[in-house]
């Protein structure tokens, strides 16, 4: 039998290249080897304000992307979360199993809560609905980007306490899938390498957006952050930044870090800025122009349709067999 994978993107903004060369490229490559549950996470974006009205347009425009990136509806599952009821009522029953400590431990709570006027109970409990998500599909395999580790921590965390408690295998242990960082695991913000690129970001050229015009894309490269050493090569200690374009530009090019150093060995940072700028608007151009076919209206809405009726259809059986456990059902 083919292995599991399930993994969602949020639609709390544009994507961002980190979310394509971190997690989306990935998803494309595993959905011929694995069967494959794609998903919109449109409730945990609510973790945080968003515009409604941008929100429904990012919810499209994160499945249309996820088709456009080479995920194919007719392989793999794309669907949205809140097209799910059971992603919610598993969350709840997790939370009933979910210490208070393990969650105020979380680094991206403790980031994103220092970033908000107020914070939400949701904000603090999200990494439970993520658990909620994985689990109820029976998820061998989670390809995530490395801000994602801690998170699926504690799902393994709460599948072995439920498991220890029913003693039997309530809920299958997934494992991770996290590229290391010189393969795309985290890629850094333009304006700050010490920061990861986000959506989110209030600094719009800290992120290239997958829809980026390539005058854009060409902007906020060479206005990148590099630094005085005006030496390309690869150190994430010393010289994060230009490690973090050096990444950008190997998987961009398929081209091994070390080439590409040696390549640009006595050239300056701005010719190396502009290739790589080339480099990333040819690598999202085919992508750009597949959104376009898929705006057409009804199409993503079609997709999304299919997925959410298989998507409940293998939830179901999981978050019964929990209900039956704990005596509610
Ligand atoms: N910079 C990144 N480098 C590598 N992988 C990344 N991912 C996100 N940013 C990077 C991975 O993309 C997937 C989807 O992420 P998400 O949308 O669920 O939320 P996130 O991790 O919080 O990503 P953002 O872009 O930073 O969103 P906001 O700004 O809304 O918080 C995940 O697999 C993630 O690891």
């Amino acid at each position: 039998m083919k292995k599991r994978v399930f993994s969602g993107v949020q639609p709390s903004g544009a994507l961002t290249l980190g979310n394509y060369l971190g997690a989306i490229r990935n998803f494309v490559e595993l959905q011929h080897e694995a069967d494959c549950f794609f998903c919109v996470v449109d409730l945990h974006s609510l973790t945080v304000p968003q515009d409604p009205v941008a929100l429904k347009e990012n919810i499209k425009n994160t499945a249309r992307l996820f088709v456009a990136a080479g995920i194919d509806p007719e392989v793999s599952t794309i669907f949205v979360q809140s097209q799910v009821p059971a992603h919610a009522e598993l969350s709840w029953l997790l939370e009933c199993q979910t210490y208070l400590g393990e969650l105020r431990r979380m680094t991206q709570f403790k980031d994103k809560a220092k970033k908000q006027e107020v914070v939400t109970t949701g904000l603090l409990t999200y990494p439970v609905l993520m658990a909620a998500d994985i689990l109820l599909y029976n998820t061998d395999q989670v390809p995530v980007g490395e801000d994602q580790k801690q998170h699926l921590e504690l799902t393994r965390d709460l599948a072995v306490r439920i498991n220890n408690r029913f003693q039997e295998e309530v809920f299958k242990v997934p494992e991770p899938y996290i590229p290391p960082r010189n393969k795309g695991g985290r890629i850094m913000s333009l304006t700050n390498p010490a920061e990861k690129m986000s959506k989110s970001s209030p600094n719009p050229k800290s992120y290239i957006a997958l829809l980026d015009p390539p005058e854009v894309i060409k902007k906020k490269i060479m206005s990148a952050v590099t630094d005085s050493e005006a030496v390309i090569r690869y150190d994430e200690e010393t010289k994060p930044a230009i490690s973090n374009l050096l990444v950008i530009y190997s998987l961009c090019s398929g081209q091994s870090i070390e080439d590409i150093t040696k390549q640009y060995a006595g050239v300056g940072y701005g010719q190396f800025k502009k290739d790589l700028a080339e480099l990333v608007a040819e690598t999202l151009r085919p992508l750009q122009e597949k959104v376009k076919e898929l705006s057409a209206p009804g199409v993503i809405e079609r997709i999304l349709e299919a997925g959410a009726e298989k998507a409940r259809a293998a939830a179901a059986p999981h978050l019964r067999r929990f209900q039956e456990k704990l005596g509610i059902r």
